[in-house]
This record gives C-alpha cells, structure tokens and sequence, in this order.
C-alpha cells in the first residue's frame, strides 16, 4: 500500500530512540523529510546520520520539550528548513508511574509538562503550517493508563487521559481545518527504555522482555515491535488513514481492559 508520504514533512519529538526513532526509520522509507528532536545531542546526531545513510531528508534539533520556547524552536528550524510542515508525532516521554503518596508536586509538574504541555505547545505552533499545507495529521503517543489507569500510575496515567481528553478536542476543532488528530495508546513495546532498565538489572533484553510479557499477562504473549507500532503511526499520518480523527488506538497486543 503507498502510503503517499513522499515530500511530506513530518515532525517527530523523542526520535532519537525506541518508538520515534521506528518511526522516523518508518517516514524516511516512505519518502517523507522527517525533523528530530531530543535532549541528547550525541544519540540524536547518531540516529540522524544512520537514517540520512538510509537516503532520508532529515533534520535534528536538540531541544527539550518540557521547556516551551525550545518546542517552539524545534517547530520554526523545521519549517525554515523546508517551508511547509504536514505532520507532528507527540512521542517524546518517558516512564513515570509510582505510589500516589511518593509523587511530589514538583514531579506532578515534571510530568505534565513533558507529556501534556510539550503537546500542547507543539500542536499550537504547527496549526498556521499545516493550515497553510491545506490540512495535515497530528498524533499523540499516550499510554493504555489513558483508558484504564492502574494502580500506582500516577502521575504518568493522568497526564496520558489529558493527552487523550486533547485529541478529542482538538479533533473537533480542526476538522474543519482539514486537520485530523488521533491517539496511539501503547502497551509494552521494545524500545530504548526498557533495554536501559534491563541493562540496569543486569538481564537480557529478550529475557527481561518476556519477562514483562509474562508478568502482566499480554494475550499475544509477547511485547510489541517498534516497527509494529511505527506501521499503525505512518498509516495515521498518511492520507490512507485520511477519515479517522479523534481517535484512540490501543497497541498493545490485547493488554488493555479497555476497548
Ligand atoms: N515503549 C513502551 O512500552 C511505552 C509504553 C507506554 C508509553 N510509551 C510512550 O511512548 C513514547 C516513546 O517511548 P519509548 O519507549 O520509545 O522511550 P525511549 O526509548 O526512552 O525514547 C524516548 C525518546 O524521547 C526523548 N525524550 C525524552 N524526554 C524528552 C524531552 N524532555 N524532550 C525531548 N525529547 C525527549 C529521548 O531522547 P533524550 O532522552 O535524549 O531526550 C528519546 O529520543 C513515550 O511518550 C513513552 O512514555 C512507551
């Protein structure tokens, strides 16, 4: 299936690895320009070079997205680059679910503006680009927490239902615009996280991961590929997903108790 991506823009936060990085990997096969960001200088200069290896038009920018105007500066260095912007994947984050009674508001704040605000923020600056591109495609990488939060998934679960609650949202508001948003809620799925925290227990990855499996009783028996969820990502970006808006899609193998 051409997804018919090819020239299209398409901006990735956190794609210096796991989920973004499959993603960009994904654009840069169908033709898209992709623009990176990151905190990392030296992992997103290294994915960016692997990826412009592969032919891709890419650009990395270092930023924090917790931080507004560096969101800000990622989206304008995108759009002096190539003058049009199609698309924005709101994937940078990070695992952050604890006891209630342990979270401190100062790690409230921290939570929700690397994972509420950066979207925000970033969705507000690109809306003039893809209103003059004539339409484009948003989507927010949320956790299965955004449906059905567990225990001891604070803060992380309620900065992910906000995060569902906006796409919504803005969906609603945009379509008019020709301007589509929807919500990948992801279960466990390889990425650079979880081969961080298996290196930290001193295990292998493969064993940790099926460990991870089996502990929290995924139906498909295993964790999800990068590319698994990269695919569903670009389908939503193109204009194959071009009447689905407002939507939330678990990827999670069967994990989540809700639809
Ligand atoms: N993989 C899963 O099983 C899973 C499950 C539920 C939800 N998710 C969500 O899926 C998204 C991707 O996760 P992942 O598993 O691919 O994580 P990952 O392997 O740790 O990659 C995270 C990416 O985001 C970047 N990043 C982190 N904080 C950032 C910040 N403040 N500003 C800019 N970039 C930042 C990281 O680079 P730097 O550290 O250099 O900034 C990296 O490129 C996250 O939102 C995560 O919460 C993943």
């Amino acid at each position: 299936m051409d997804l018919e991506l090819g020239g299209k823009v398409v901006l990735v936060t956190g794609g210096s690895d796991g989920l973004g990085a499959a993603v960009a990997r994904r654009l840069v096969r169908e033709g898209a320009r992709v623009a990176l960001c990151a905190r990392g200088a030296e992992r997103l200069e290294a994915t960016a070079t692997a990826l412009r290896a592969e032919g891709g038009d890419v650009l990395a920018v270092q930023a924090d997205v917790s931080k507004a105007w560096e969101v800000e500066h990622f989206v304008d260095a995108a759009h002096a680059r190539w003058g049009r912007v199609d698309a924005l994947v709101n994937n940078a984050g990070t695992a952050s679910a604890r006891p209630f009674s342990s979270v401190t508001d100062a790690e409230w704040e921290t939570d929700l503006q690397l994972k509420l605000f950066a979207a925000v923020r970033a969705s507000r600056h690109v809306l003039p680009h893809l209103s003059e591109s004539g339409g484009g495609s948003i989507v927010n990488v949320l956790s299965i927490g955004a449906k059905s939060p567990g225990a001891q998934s604070t803060p992380s679960s309620v900065s992910r239902a906000a995060g569902m609650a906006l796409t919504k949202a803005l969906s609603k508001e945009l379509g008019a615009k020709n301007i589509r948003v929807n919500a990948v809620l992801v279960g466990i799925i390889e990425s650079g996280q979880w081969v961080r925290r298996a290196q930290e227990l001193g295990k292998s990855v493969e064993s940790f991961q099926a460990e991870m499996a089996r502990n929290a009783g995924i139906p498909l028996g295993r964790v999800g590929r990068a590319e698994e969820f990269a695919d569903v990502v670009a389908f939503l970006l193109s204009p194959r997903g071009g009447y689905i808006s407002g939507a939330a899609i678990n990827v999670d193998g069967g994990l989540s108790g809700a639809v």
